[in-house]
Formats: C-alpha cells, sequence, structure tokens
C-alpha cells in the first residue's frame, strides 16, 4: 500500500513513503531548477571537439561554488565529481576525465545543483561538431520521450501511465527504453520514492498526488535495451555498443497537471540540427 506524508512533518531520510510538498517546496524547487538549467545552458557553450569531459566537469564544480550551490553527486556514495558524462554508447553515470571530445561525438552532461537544501536534477544531450543522422534522430526520439511521459504527469494518472507514455512511443520509434535505471523522487532528499519507471502500463504503479516531485529520465538505445556496469563500478554501457541518449527534467504534480523545474531558460532543450 502506498502511504503518502506531509513533507513537512516527517523526518528527512527515506522511509518508503511518499512526501508531498507545499508551495514552499515548489518554490525552492523552482530555485534549484532554474539554476541546474542555466548551468546545463552554459556548459553546452564549451561542448566542441578538443574539449575533455573533466574540462566541462570543472566548469560545472566552478559554476556551483560562483552560485552559492553544489553539485549533489560530489562525494555522493563514493563518487567525486559535479557532473555525470556519458559519451556515445555509455548510457547514464560517465566519470569525467581527460578523454577529448571528437567531431561527431554525443553525450549526456547530467547535473544535480543544491539550492538551500533544494535538488534540481536535469540532464541534456550536445554534440560535439557535425552530428550523424543515426544520432540525430536517438536524441529526438529521446527528447520526445521524455516530452510524452511529462504529458503523461497528471494528478490521477499513475506512474506505470508516464512509462507506458515513454516506451510506447520510442519502441514505436525502433529504438528500446533502458530498464535498470529509472527515475526518482527527490526534493530536499536527491534520490527517494517513488522510482519512476520508464516502461509499463497504464494504470499500474503509483497514483500521482498533488505535492509528489520527482524526475523523469528516460534512456534510449538504438539497439538493444541491455546494458553493463564497467569495473570502475559508474559507467553503465550498453551491452551490444548501440548509441544511447538520455533527457532529464524535475518536475512537481500540480492540481492541474505538471510543473517542469528545469526549463532551459534560453530554449536550449535539446540541439538543433542542420
Ligand atoms: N543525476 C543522476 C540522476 O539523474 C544521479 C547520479 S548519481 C552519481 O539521478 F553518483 F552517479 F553521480
Ligand atoms: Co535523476
Ligand atoms: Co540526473
Amino acid at each position: 500500500m502506498t502511504i503518502y506524508v506531509d513533507a513537512n512533518e516527517v523526518p528527512l531520510r527515506k522511509s518508503g513513503q511518499i512526501r508531498l510538498y507545499d508551495e514552499s517546496g515548489f518554490a525552492g524547487m523552482r530555485a534549484a531548477g532554474q539554476l541546474t538549467a542555466q548551468c546545463l545552458d552554459r556548459v553546452g557553450e564549451l561542448v566542441k571537439p578538443g574539449v575533455t569531459t573533466q574540462e566541462l566537469d570543472d566548469f560545472i564544480f566552478q559554476f556551483a561554488l560562483d552560485n552559492g550551490s553544489i553539485a549533489a553527486t560530489l562525494n555522493y556514495r563514493g563518487y567525486t565529481h559535479s557532473s555525470c558524462i556519458s559519451l556515445n554508447h555509455v548510457v547514464c553515470h560517465g566519470i569525467p576525465g581527460g578523454k577529448a571530445l571528437k567531431d561527431g561525438d554525443i553525450l549526456n552532461i547530467d547535473v544535480t545543483l543544491i539550492v538551500d537544501g533544494w535538488h534540481g536534477d536535469s540532464s541534456r544531450m550536445y554534440v560535439a561538431g557535425n552530428s550523424k543522422r543515426a544520432a540525430e534522430r536517438l536524441i529526438d526520439v529521446t527528447y520526445e520521450s521524455l516530452m510524452r511521459g511529462i504529458s503523461a504527469a497528471l494528478p490521477g494518472n499513475t506512474t506505470g501511465d508516464i512509462g507506458h507514455a515513454i516506451q510506447a512511443y520510442a519502441e514505436g520509434q525502433r529504438c528500446s527504453v533502458v530498464r535498470d535505471f529509472c527515475g526518482h523522487g527527490l526534493g530536499q532528499l536527491f534520490h527517494d520514492e517513488p522510482n519512476i519507471l520508464h516502461y509499463g502500463r497504464p494504470g499500474e504503479g503509483v497514483e500521482l498526488r498533488p505535492g509528489m516531485l520527482f524526475t523523469i529520465e528516460p534512456m534510449i538505445n538504438l539497439g538493444r535495451p541491455h546494458v553493463k556496469v564497467l569495473s570502475d563500478g559508474w559507467t553503465a554501457v550498453t551491452r551490444d555498443r548501440s548509441l544511447s541518449a538520455q533527457f532529464e527534467h524535475s518536475v512537481g504534480i500540480t492540481e492541474s497537471g505538471c510543473e517542469i523545474f528545469t526549463t532551459s531558460p534560453s530554449g536550449l532543450h535539446k540541439p538543433v540540427f542542420a
């Protein structure tokens, strides 16, 4: 049975219950979400062949500090970077490092900035130099998958409605949905209840209620859905080495629909292709 609790009345730790936040929570999420979105806008200016993913992470580290924030991933479960940067066949949790971007690389940059205790978690795809047609199609399908999932995020719907909207669209485009990672509740915690699966059946899962805060972050592959985690303990790659893409927004369920906290202030929500 799902138990919903007033976020103001329970201790700040994972309890298996679903927290419902009030207007002050939504205000906190707006501030955190907007700073994260601005960070993703700015780091995009640096993405080009020759730049290393460590340089991108360094920018994000400094951007957070300059804005009175800190990245939630820094020292999270032993992770030591301010972002995850996932190239080409890396599905998620790519660790920034000294490898330089090459022309045609596609990458996901995933950032969570904490502002006054609130977590704004978002990721987008970027292209270094000139993109290839197959990569462009995957990026477009993945972005549309996220937005269809968000369209199903309505009070009275369920988490299964979100997953179904994503899966039906992505598979209809001959792509596959990664099963091993999911979206998550967030707010004053980084990863909270409920899990938001990116596949599923209508009406399954947990009912969505006003005040719920969570991410939707589908990972979509051009090939098969299966992933493996490399020996570094973080980097998840497609088993068939096919290209993978991801977009993520942090959202809140309102009385009438859903508010997106991490919308780009400059309209840079996805790469533009020639
Ligand atoms: N930002 C990721 C998410 O969307 C989580 C990264 S956790 C890390 O949930 F430790 F890998 F950084
Ligand atoms: Co997330
Ligand atoms: Co994220």
